[in-house]
């Protein structure tokens, strides 16, 4: 009978299941969709039992798709970020999940004396945004009293038979609350913020155990959850990211760049996880990555992101056509969030096809607005998430990047990075990504059509901001 560890990754249009050898390789997997609501402008919510159901689904399809029988080791999570849950002390759902694209605390955000920004700043390495989890616990709370946590500790809490009230470094380190050098909530963000210490779990490094499942439908009680990472920083772990100059980036419903920096900084830092010691990282999060191919897609009337990757890869380029897919405002580097999507460049020649490479464009455009970032030299990317299986979006990445792009050849890396913790913490050899294959994909554009590229999109994200550069 062989060992496996189940990785749950719960992400904001899926949860997937991924049942994962001692060696890496994958035995099942499965998946199930999650819904998303907005209602109304700048609002996005989720359903906090239809999450938790996604995750049951996940997990029921990946035990039955099996064919070789198995002894669970453990449990490693991988979840969303920043989007807060709030549930009554018996464990249901006292509202709507926030998710993390929700601006509806944005004006609030902003009528906060910059003293706070400061303080976040020097306590968190991220700055007062709508995107954290902190103003949205503030405003879950003005709603009703409540516990509250991020996804991972609302999954904790339900895989636990409502035990426990635990949450992640990692994930804590997004909240604004948590601080990252002392490794502790912050007294002085806790009162800033009005979060109540009592509202929140209690903090474990990513490896530390996180209680045993317990009356969970479709899993024996007694499995010891052994690793939780956010989704990020799980794929940051699984593309074996872990030395200064490496860079990733996940492609999802938005995307994330990361590389590791020796010690904490000031500026859009984040930790990564925590073990024996933290490890920190440079993050740029943007907002709308996916979500943009996705949105193009369905305004062009296509039945799937496919498709509009197949319609753009028909012409060369977008011929001038430029789409800022600011639709919940723009993230990293920018940090505008009142700013407004846009389409521009067209002409009467304009089609379709140009129309889904701009998208195309878009989501490559916006990862290189955050590695140019970087100090130092970026020799490449690691790329991971949903946009890593289609060839023009990763070959349009190492066109604007001017660097080579390795996408890795596995779909599930933030599964197997919290796997892959899980079975480092059992005692396994692990250092699964040495072994996995990448697809390299080789800059062809020249420089000067990079540059013009590069240029007409800076112009067109200038035009639409509201808040100066
Ligand atoms: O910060 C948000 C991020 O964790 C969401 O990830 O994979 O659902 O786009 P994903």
């Amino acid at each position: 009978m062989v060992q496996a560890v189940l990785a749950i990754d719960q992400g904001t249009t899926n949860s997937k299941a991924v049942l994962v050898a001692p060696d890496g390789s994958v035995l099942a997997t499965g998946s199930a969709p999650v819904g998303l609501s907005t209602p109304r402008p700048g609002w996005v919510e989720q359903d906090a039992e239809d999450l938790w159901q996604s995750v049951l689904r996940a997990i029921a399809t990946c035990l039955s798709a099996s064919t070789s029988s198995f002894d669970l080791a453990g449990i490693a999570l991988s979840t969303q970020r920043e989007s807060v849950v709030g549930w009554s002390r018996s464990g249901e759902p006292v509202g709507p999940v926030i998710g993390w694209q929700d601006t509806r605390t944005a004006a609030w955000c902003a009528q906060l004396p910059s003293a706070v920004d400061d303080l976040v700043r020097q306590r968190t390495g991220l700055r007062v945004d709508a995107m954290f989890s902190a103003p949205k616990m503030r405003w879950l709370l003005d709603q009703s009293d409540a516990l509250v946590g991020t996804v991972d500790a609302w999954l904790i809490h339900r895989l636990t038979g409502c035990r426990e009230h635990l949450t992640e470094a990692g994930n804590a380190s997004r909240t604004l609350l948590y601080d990252t050098v002392r490794l502790d909530w912050s007294t002085e963000l806790l009162d800033a913020f009005g979060v109540p210490r009592s509202a929140l779990p209690d903090v474990r490094p990513s490896n530390a155990g996180f209680g045993v499942t317990t009356s969970v439908p479709g899993l024996p009680d007694g499995i010891p959850i052994v690793a939780v990472l956010a989704d990020s920083h799980a794929a940051m772990y699984g593309q074996g990211c872990t030395q200064t100059g490496m860079v990733k980036a996940t492609y999802g419903t938005g995307s994330s760049v990361m590389t590791p920096v020796d010690g904490f900084v000031e500026s859009g830092c984040t930790l990564a996880w925590l073990t024996d010691r933290p490890m920190y990282a440079l993050e740029g999060n943007i907002v709308s990555s996916g979500a943009a191919l996705a949105w193009t897609a369905d305004l062009l009337g296509l039945p799937d992101v496919g498709a509009l990757v197949a319609l753009a890869a028909t012409v060369p380029s977008a011929e001038g056509v430029v789409l800022v897919p600011a639709f919940a405002g723009l993230g990293a580097p920018h940090w505008d969030r009142e700013a407004r999507a846009a389409l521009t460049g067209m002409n009467s020649s304009t089609t379709r096809a140009h129309i889904a490479r701009a998208a195309v464009h878009a989501v490559a455009h916006q990862i290189c607005d955050i590695t140019d970032t970087i100090p130092g030299a970026v020799k490449g990317l690691r790329a991971d998430g949903g946009a890593t299986v289609s060839e023009l979006v990763m070959q349009t990445q190492a066109d604007l990047l001017g660097r080579p792009v390795e996408a890795a050849d596995v779909p599930e890396v933030s599964a197997l990075g919290a796997a892959e913790l899980a079975w480092t913490t059992l005692g396994t050899t692990t250092g699964w990504a040495a072994r996995r294959s990448y697809r390299t994909f080789e800059p062809r554009l020249d420089a000067a059509a990079r540059a013009g590229l590069r240029t007409q999109w800076a112009g067109a994200v200038a035009a639409v901001r509201v808040r100066p550069a």
